[in-house]
């Protein structure tokens, strides 16, 4: 693998400790999947930031690559957090784990990361444009930045992205290359396909179609998609599918100059109502007593939305709004943030329902992602009900009818 001189200096230790371990972790990386070189990045997003995943194992690892002088040379930010960095106490979370968080956020900060924590770095400032060299982790935001805005990376782990961000490079190899973006096959889609939730269901149907071939899909059949719609989308193929591209006609940048395979496969109606169906029987007759909505992190529109349907009105259950740090502060100036709290909903800034520790806590879900569902069944063992997003805001507001037929508080 070539290496330009400055590459070398920093694998021979002449830039510290870390920095050498970061190429260490690249090298070995391109060496094995073939790369010639290493490629200058623009852009990082970094994972493993839950103090829940990474445990104090992960925690020394950071602290011991902060205190042997890592430091970013690329712009990097953060994947969601354990808490809201702000709010912690609303939201359960006890002290010796807000603690811990702390530590990790403050590993990174010292290692000049930008602690903004967001699984949507897209929306807060981390935007590549068309073409660029980037190192993500983060599977939606993997193929949100590859598909949507036509910018190129691996999935990268939590150690790999670090290591790009230390070395401001990343192995030239996978979806940075040309051959590894064309399109292997075509779904053709029927019927018009609408809102997060139906997105996210499409993402399942498709993904579930793909997941063993690791490839990339060209989408036929997509009149018009909103960047809700298509955040949505990623996070759920990506879950589903564990695809980290795909071409959708008229709508992704790439689309257009690639070559579309012959069509190989039909995803209708009937196929997204499957889906939808398959993240909602779990819950039975259990009544939800737990609703969320920012999987991917909310937009501000998403949030003006809920903001209009909460105004004057009271939830009854534990409703969680997740997003970035940034779209929060606009929120709050906006007002929403006031009408919302005084719903009595509660913001999980810097977080979300899957890296928060509330395993156990609550027993079903009502969400709009099909991401959520995934998580929230697997890691959290929580029933899940998937709805349009409009709908869970007034799961929120609705009381349970109880086994006798009668209006019950779930609190
Ligand atoms: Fe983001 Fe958490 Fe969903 S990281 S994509 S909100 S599982």
């Amino acid at each position: 693998m070539h290496l330009t001189v400055e590459e070398q200096s920093m694998l021979a230790g002449e830039h510290g400790r870390a920095t050498q371990k970061a190429m260490q972790i690249l090298t070995a990386l391109g060496k094995i999947y073939g790369a010639e070189r290493m490629a200058p990045v623009s852009s990082v997003q970094v994972a493993g930031v839950s103090y829940d995943n990474l445990g104090e194992a992960g925690l020394q690892f950071l602290d011991e690559m902060a205190s042997a002088g890592g430091r970013a040379r690329a712009l990097a930010t953060l994947n969601p957090a354990g808490m809201d960095v702000e709010n912690w106490q609303a939201l359960g979370i006890s002290p010796d784990f807000a603690a811990n968080q702390q530590r990790v956020l403050e590993a990174f900060k010292r290692m000049g990361v930008i602690t903004t924590c967001t699984c949507t770095p897209y929306l807060a400032g981390n935007a590549p444009h068309f073409g660029e060299h980037i190192a993500w982790a983060e599977s939606s935001a993997v193929c949100y930045a590859n598909s949507v805005l036509g910018a190129r990376t691996n999935r990268e782990g939590g150690p790999s992205a670090l290591a790009a961000a230390l070395t401001g490079v990343t192995p030239l190899y996978g979806y940075h290359l040309d051959a590894m973006r064309q399109p292997q096959f075509t779904v053709q889609v029927s019927g018009k396909v609408q809102g997060s939730s139906a997105f996210g269901a499409l993402g399942k149907a498709i993904g579930e179609q793909i997941s063993s071939r690791k490839t990339v899909p060209y989408i036929r059949g997509i009149e018009s998609a909103t960047l809700e719609e298509l955040k949505s989308f990623c996070a759920s193929l990506a879950t589903y599918g564990g695809a980290a591209l795909f071409h959708m006609e008229g709508i992704t940048p790439e689309a257009a100059i690639v070559q579309p395979p012959p069509e190989d496969f039909t995803v209708g109606q009937a196929q997204i109502e499957a889906a939808q169906t398959d993240m909602t029987d779990a819950a039975g007759d259990e009544p939800v007593d737990f609703v969320s909505l920012g999987c991917p992190h909310l937009s501000i529109q998403e949030i003006a939305r809920i903001a209009g349907l909460l105004r004057g009105r009271q939830v009854v259950k534990e409703f969680w709004i997740t997003t970035a740090r940034p779209t929060k502060q606009i929120a709050d100036r906006m007002g929403y943030t006031q009408v919302i709290e005084a719903a009595g909903a509660k913001f999980a800034a810097d977080t979300c329902c899957v890296v928060a520790p509330i395993q156990g806590r609550f027993k079903v879900m009502a969400t709009d992602s099909a991401k959520a569902c995934y998580y929230a069944a697997s890691k959290n063992r929580f029933k899940t009900v998937l709805k349009p997003f409009d709908e869970v805001v007034l799961e929120a507001l609705r009381e349970n009818i109880n086994h006798e037929g009668h209006e019950g508080d779930t609190k």
